[in-house]
C-alpha cells in the first residue's frame, strides 16, 4: 500500500486537487463507465422541451452544463422531473409554447445552451427574453449567432456593439435562410437549425468541415424532415413540423472517455476499458488521432443505441508517437485537444497542432491555459496562433498549476499529473464538475487508490 495519490482540499469557494503518483506501481485499471454526453443531454432536455407530449431522458449528464438547460427550460414553462441520471421525464410545450420567463435565463458557463437556446428564442413571437451567463460565457462571441439570425428576421441587442451577453431577445416570426457558416461549429448550425424549425420554408446551414451532428440525428427522431448534402457538408430542415416526445437514451460521453484514453495510454502497464461510449464519427477525432500517434485502442461490443453508434474502448499503455493535426479532424476532436496535448508529451518526436483557432474562445483561451501550464511543469510547447507544437518525451515535474475555471484543462493537467515527479496542484479543480461530476472518485477507482 503506497499513501494516498489523489487527495483534496476545498477552500470556500474552490477545490485543490493534488495529485503525487508514487513511483512505481501506478497503472490505470478495470472497466469503468463514464457519464452521458454532454451535447446529446443539451439536445435531449431542449427537444423535450418544444415537442408536443412526454420525452423520457436516459442517462443524462447530471453535471452543471445542463443542469443550466433544465433550468433555463423550466423558467419558461417546461415540466422537466428532477434531474438522474435513471430516468428524466420532460413534458414538452409544444414549438412556440415557450412561456416569456419572468426573469434573467441565466446558461452558467455553457455556450451549448446559451448559442442553441437562442435559435429557439428569437422565434417565440412577442415574447421577451433576456440571457446572461458567467464571466467566461460572457465573454466568448454571440455574433456568431446573432449575425445569421438577424439575417432571418431576429431581434437580439447586446453589450460592446450586440456581440456578448447579457443578450435582450424580443421573439418574432422569422424567415427560412441559406447561411453559409465560415466556421465549423455544431452550436452555430443547430442554432439556425432550431430558428429554422419555426419558420414557413427550408434553412440551409453549410459549414467548411463537418461538425457533431447529434442536433440533425435528433430533430429528425423528433419528427422535423432534416435533409443532408456530404458536398457542402449542408443541412436542410423543412420548417412547420411539428415534433413529438421520445424516448432517448444518452451515450456515455467521447470527451469525457477521452482523459481515461490518454491517462491509460501514458501510464505504463495500463490496461483499461471504458464502457458505453458514443462513437459517433461526427466525434472520433479524438480516436482517429491516438491511432495516429500508435496507441493501443480497441473497439469491443459496437452497437447502435437510440441512433447513436456506442462501443466499449479497451486501451492499453503503448509507446506514443508524435502527429500533426490539423483540418477535417480538428472540428472532429475540438473539445479533445488540451488532452491530446498531453498524450504529445509522451509521443516520440514533435506533435504539431493547427487550424484550432476556435480553442482560443471556448470556456478559456485552451491554447494559451495549455501552453502556460504544461510549460510550468517543465515541458516545451510552443503557441501558434491556431495551434501549438509539443514536444514529446517531456519528464514533467509536479507543481502549482490552475485550471481557469475550465472543466477540459483541470481534468488534463490531473492525467498530465500522473507522470509527473512529485505534487501537482490543480487550483479551481472543481470546475471538472462542468461536464464530469464523479471525476475524482473514477480517477481514484482506475488508479486503485481508496
Ligand atoms: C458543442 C459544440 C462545440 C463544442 C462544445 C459542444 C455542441 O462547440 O466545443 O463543447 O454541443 O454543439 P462549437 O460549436 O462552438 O465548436
Amino acid at each position: 500500500m503506497h499513501p494516498s495519490i489523489v487527495t483534496v482540499t476545498s477552500t470556500q469557494n474552490h477545490q485543490d486537487l493534488c495529485i503525487t503518483p508514487p513511483t512505481s506501481d501506478i497503472a490505470l485499471q478495470g472497466r469503468i463507465r463514464i457519464p452521458g454526453d454532454k451535447s446529446i443531454s443539451h439536445r435531449a432536455l431542449m427537444l423535450g422541451a418544444i415537442a408536443a407530449g412526454e420525452t423520457t431522458i436516459e442517462g443524462l449528464l447530471l453535471g452543471e452544463d445542463p443542469r443550466s438547460t433544465a433550468a433555463c427550460f423550466r423558467a419558461m414553462g417546461a415540466e422537466i422531473s428532477e434531474l438522474n441520471t435513471d430516468r428524466v421525464t420532460v413534458r414538452g410545450l409544444g414549438e412556440t409554447g415557450l412561456q416569456e420567463p419572468a426573469n434573467v435565463l441565466d446558461a452558467g458557463n455553457s455556450g451549448t445552451t446559451m448559442r442553441l437556446m437562442l435559435g429557439l428564442l428569437a422565434s417565440q413571437p412577442d415574447k421577451f427574453f433576456t440571457v446572461t451567463g458567467d464571466g467566461s460565457l460572457r465573454s466568448r462571441p454571440m455574433s456568431r449567432v446573432i449575425n445569421p439570425l438577424r439575417a432571418m428576421g431576429a431581434t437580439i441587442w447586446g453589450r460592446d456593439g450586440d456581440k456578448l451577453a447579457p443578450l435582450a431577445v424580443r421573439g418574432q416570426a422569422l424567415s427560412a435562410a441559406r447561411y453559409d457558416s465560415p466556421i465549423a461549429s455544431a452550436q452555430v448550425k443547430s442554432c439556425i437549425l432550431l430558428a429554422g424549425l419555426h419558420t414557413d420554408g427550408q434553412t440551409t446551414v453549410t459549414e467548411p468541415a463537418k461538425s457533431r451532428d447529434h442536433s440533425e440525428r435528433m430533430l429528425s427522431a423528433f419528427g422535423a424532415q432534416i435533409d443532408l448534402d456530404p458536398e457542402t457538408n449542408g443541412v436542410t430542415i423543412t420548417g412547420g413540423a411539428t415534433l413529438r416526445g421520445q424516448h432517448v437514451i444518452v451515450p456515455g460521453d467521447i470527451s469525457s472517455a477521452a482523459f481515461w484514453l490518454v491517462a491509460a495510454a501514458i501510464v505504463p502497464g495500463s490496461d483499461l476499458t471504458i464502457e458505453n461510449v458514443g462513437i459517433n464519427p461526427t466525434r472520433t477525432g479524438v480516436l482517429d488521432a491516438l491511432t495516429l500517434m500508435n496507441a493501443d485502442i480497441t473497439l469491443e461490443n459496437k452497437r447502435e443505441v437510440a441512433g447513436e453508434p456506442v462501443a466499449d474502448l479497451r486501451v492499453c499503455y503503448s509507446q506514443l508517437s508524435a502527429c500533426e493535426l490539423s483540418g477535417e479532424i480538428i472540428p472532429r476532436a475540438i473539445d479533445e485537444i488540451p488532452i491530446l496535448a498531453v498524450a504529445a508529451l509522451f509521443a516520440k518526436g514533435t506533435t504539431k497542432i493547427r487550424d484550432a483557432a476556435e480553442l482560443r474562445v471556448k470556456e478559456s483561451d485552451r491554447l494559451a491555459v495549455m501552453a502556460a501550464q504544461l510549460q510550468a511543469m517543465g515541458a516545451t510547447v510552443t503557441e501558434y496562433p491556431d495551434g501549438m507544437d509539443i514536444v514529446g518525451g517531456a519528464t514533467l515535474t509536479g507543481v502549482e498549476t490552475d485550471s481557469h475555471d475550465d472543466h477540459r484543462i483541470a481534468m488534463s493537467l490531473a492525467i498530465a499529473a500522473l507522470r509527473a515527479t512529485g505534487t501537482t496542484t490543480i487550483h479551481r479543480a472543481e470546475s471538472a464538475s462542468i461536464s464530469y461530476p464523479n471525476f475524482i472518485e473514477t480517477l481514484k477507482q482506475t488508479l486503485g487508490d481508496t
